[in-house]
């Protein structure tokens, strides 16, 4: 069983989601479909390598020649240096102008090897099989690659569609909590910003991953429906797309202050959305932060205990790359469901909503 959604970029760029259980037969059936199967790079994430390398073989064994070649782990693979090894490998290998690059990973895999796909040759087809929760529900959505800086992260990249994306559920029986709950709070993001039914959703599924199957199908295709919304929208980020950034700002912050690793992108973006609900209601908005309330246990372990200064926070939030006049650009909510864009000069009305936030978690 799965389920399709399509993805209209422009007139040119069109590509198709497939979000369902053992997505086998519906991904060689698309490769028969669009290529002549002489050839194809698979770039795998070390861990998915070991753990699911039998089911991606299935996946692949029409094309002729297969390149399998592994991703280490991790942020540090998103680099010039790993980016140039592959590059190196690939064509020092062979590669034409129709040879797909499949993408098997988390974001890590995806952003890379779509930056690989982008720049192969002036672009390659790029089908990503996503196999986090994040990847599925955001990173394999929307085009955004890249690698990493020395001076920051995504410096490097480009804007590339994929031809495809295959996301099988299957792939996240193997998947650690701490990957779960970073997964997590982008679909709470989708909630707060999209459709606030999936709250209820989620609060239903949070203590049973992946055991009913059927429903985190579509829970993932909802918030893979949203993001691929946004970006139909907005490709290049020049507005709306902007709203995916609901708690990021805060979170962003978090993540620097604590010292990178520290806590994850998920357990920061967490508290940042309850910082930012705070601060959307003490501006006269509707939008209690009770609604974060069933799943802070999950994030409640690592975020109390951090010590984090307030005043750093505020500092870090100040000298974000979206700063521009000392005025910072957040993302609040006129209710749930309806994001809006505020421009915060008032450094006393952050202070607090980290208060806020913070204490939620030292209760
Ligand atoms: N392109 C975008 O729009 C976009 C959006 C959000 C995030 N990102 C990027 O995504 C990256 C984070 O992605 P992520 O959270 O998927 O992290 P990740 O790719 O590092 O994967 C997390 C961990 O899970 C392991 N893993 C992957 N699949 C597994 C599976 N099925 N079973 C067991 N283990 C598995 C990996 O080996 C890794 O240790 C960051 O670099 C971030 O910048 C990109």
């Amino acid at each position: 069983m799965s389920n399709i959604i399509d993805v209209h970029i422009s007139l040119q760029q069109q590509y198709q989601i497939t979000i369902g259980q053992q997505l086998t037969e519906s991904f060689k059936a698309y490769c028969e479909a669009h290529y002549n199967r002489s050839n194809i790079f698979v770039l795998i994430d070390e861990n998915v390598n070991r753990l699911h390398r039998d089911r991606v073989e299935k996946l692949v064994q029409d094309f002729r020649s297969i390149h399998f070649i592994e991703i280490p782990e991790g942020e540090s693979s998103k680099s010039v240096r790993v980016w140039d090894n592959l590059v190196n490998e690939i064509l020092e290998t062979g590669i034409e102008r129709s040879t797909p690059i499949l993408a098997v990973g988390g974001g890590v895999t995806g952003d890379l090897a779509g930056f690989v796909a982008a720049t192969v040759l002036r672009g390659v087809p790029l089908i990503h099989m996503p196999t986090t929760l994040l990847a599925m529900v955001d990173s394999s959505i929307g085009g955004k690659t890249g690698v990493n800086h020395s001076t920051g992260k995504n410096l490097i990249g480009s804007f590339y569609q994929p031809h495809a994306v295959f996301s099988d559920i299957a792939f996240l029986e193997t998947l650690e909590q701490k990957e779960w709950i970073t997964g997590m709070a982008e679909i709470l993001k989708y909630a707060a910003i999209r459709n606030p039914e999936l709250f209820n959703e989620m609060e239903e599924l949070i203590h049973q991953p992946l055991t009913p199957r059927q429903r985190w199908v579509q829970v993932v295709e909802e918030s893979a429906r949203i993001k691929s919304d946004i970006v139909e929208e907005d490709a290049h980020e020049a507005g709306k797309r902007a709203y995916l950034n609901f708690g990021h700002t805060f979170g962003h912050a978090l993540e620097k202050v604590s010292g990178y690793g520290e806590v994850t992108h998920g357990e920061a973006v967490f508290v940042g959305m309850i910082a930012a609900s705070h601060l959307s209601q003490e501006l006269g908005h509707p939008v209690s932060d009770a609604r974060f309330s069933p799943f802070l246990s999950l994030y409640k372990k690592q975020i109390s205990s951090l010590s984090v200064n307030i005043e750093e926070l505020l500092e870090a939030m100040k000298s974000d790359k979206k700063v521009k006049n000392n005025t910072i650009r957040l993302v609040l909510l006129n209710e749930w469901g309806s994001p809006y864009l505020y421009n915060c000069k008032d450094l006393s009305l952050l202070r607090q909503s980290w208060e806020y936030a913070l204490d939620k978690f030292n209760d």
